[in-house]
């Protein structure tokens, strides 16, 4: 209704500045409408007043020419061709289908082998996070573990936090988070962008620290909570089962020989792996890990020295490597200014794993070797490393 009253008045507005138009005018007019079938509009922009009728409509008065009526025959501009809803995507339906990169540069002592790495900062939340923690609060929803008005709790040194926070704020949920007082500043600080209420645990305690604050706090004021547990929760492996692992083997058109990736709550590994064993049994699974308990490797566990996460499955692992933060480092500059790729600590060392891998490989044997980028570099911009190594 509104909508034909502002025709009406454009019409108006139109007849009062041209009253009666020039032949040319007409003919240039029907030019542009023709030569993208998408109006003027389209060519001087939204914020033209009069140009912005929509096409095959006669100007006003009535001057019909015979072009126009031929125009007036295929409506370009359709009221409710789309429900509302359907036009656009919401923040949640950005999450995966993240590219494949293909690195042309860093890996030139291998000629028989391709490198690729899932570009996973693509996600609207910056990390592979948002995968699980979008599975772990759908799967709560249906089996009515999540209801509305609870708080979402749990620990995180930040990726996954990040991502139930951005999620939690579209779905109309509180977060309250437990993570290391050493995590990035960066971190910090989108999280309470997001809204998420924070509680610091000591730094040299780890993720583990926040693991058992977090479960003090339900132990506490249990009904308030839901607790998904990422380190315990099946949704997290089935995230990767059901999305990651399928879109590499759909970007690799099944070539993919090696998937390697290194180990936090160990969800993509495990999920990645289970799916990809079932698609083809021959593809090498390398899990990664950090050469030391204490490292720099934001996202990783060192298995041997922390609490072991539940989800873990340490026999779907091929073999298992290790890679060290220095190692790490050199390569987020290399990859930097080889490959124009910012990546973070964790994924320069899983293309560390890599070049591990492909090293352990026979001089002709040809490889299509698959790991993951969980996040970019933005969030390390300023750690001491970018100066030092
Ligand atoms: C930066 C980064 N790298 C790697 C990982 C490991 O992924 P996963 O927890 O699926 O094992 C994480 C997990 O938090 C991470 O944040």
């Amino acid at each position: 209704m509104n909508t034909q009253k502002g025709r009406v008045n454009r019409h108006r507005t139109f007849q009062t500045l041209v009253p009666a138009a020039p032949a040319r005018f007409i003919e240039v007019y029907a030019k542009l409408t023709e030569y993208n079938g998408a109006g003027p509009a389209s060519i001087c922009g939204r914020g033209c007043s009069f140009f912005g009728e929509p096409l095959g409509r006669p100007f006003g008065g009535g001057q019909r020419t015979t072009r126009h009526m031929n125009i007036a025959k295929k409506p370009l501009w359709t009221e409710a061709s789309a429900a509302p809803g359907t036009i656009g995507k919401s923040v949640i339906d950005c999450i995966g289908n993240t590219p494949l990169l293909r690195l042309e540069r860093v890996g030139p002592n291998y000629p028989n082998v391709e490198f690729y790495g899932k570009a996973e900062w693509f996600n609207p939340g910056g990390s592979v996070k948002d995968r699980p923690a979008l599975e772990m609060i759908r799967e709560a929803e249906s089996s009515g573990q999540l209801k509305p008005g609870q708080t979402i709790l749990d620990a995180t040194s930040g990726n996954t936090g990040i991502a139930y926070a951005m999620i939690a704020a579209a779905l109309g949920y509180r977060v309250k988070l437990c993570l290391p007082a050493s995590a990035s500043e960066e971190r910090k600080k989108i999280l309470k962008a997001f809204g998420a209420e924070l509680v610091f645990t000591p730094g040299d305690e780890g993720s583990d620290g926040a693991i058992l604050r977090a479960r003090e706090i339900i132990a506490a004021e249990p009904g308030k909570y839901f607790y998904p547990d990422q380190y315990g929760n099946p949704g997290n492996w089935r995230a990767h089962y059901k999305t990651t692992a399928n879109e590499i083997w759909e970007q690799t058109a099944g070539r993919i020989t090696h998937f390697i990736a290194g180990l936090g709550t160990s969800g993509t590994f495990v999920g990645v792996t289970r799916r990809l064993k079932e698609l083809n049994p021959a593809i090498r699974c390398i899990s990664l890990q950090p050469d030391a308990s204490f490292h720099g490797l934001e996202g990783w566990k060192h298995m041997a020295t922390a609490i072991v996460p539940g989800i873990y499955d340490a026999k779907l692992a091929d073999a298992n490597l290790e890679v060290g933060t220095e190692e790490a480092y050199r390569l987020v500059k290399r990859a930097a200014r080889e490959e124009g790729l910012l990546l973070s600590p964790s994924a320069a060392a899983a293309l560390e794993g890599c070049f591990q891998v492909a090293a352990s490989l026979g001089p002709d044997e040809r490889a299509v070797i698959v790991t993951i980028f969980p996040d970019s570099g933005t969030k390390y911009l300023s750690e001491r490393f970018w100066d030092e190594v």
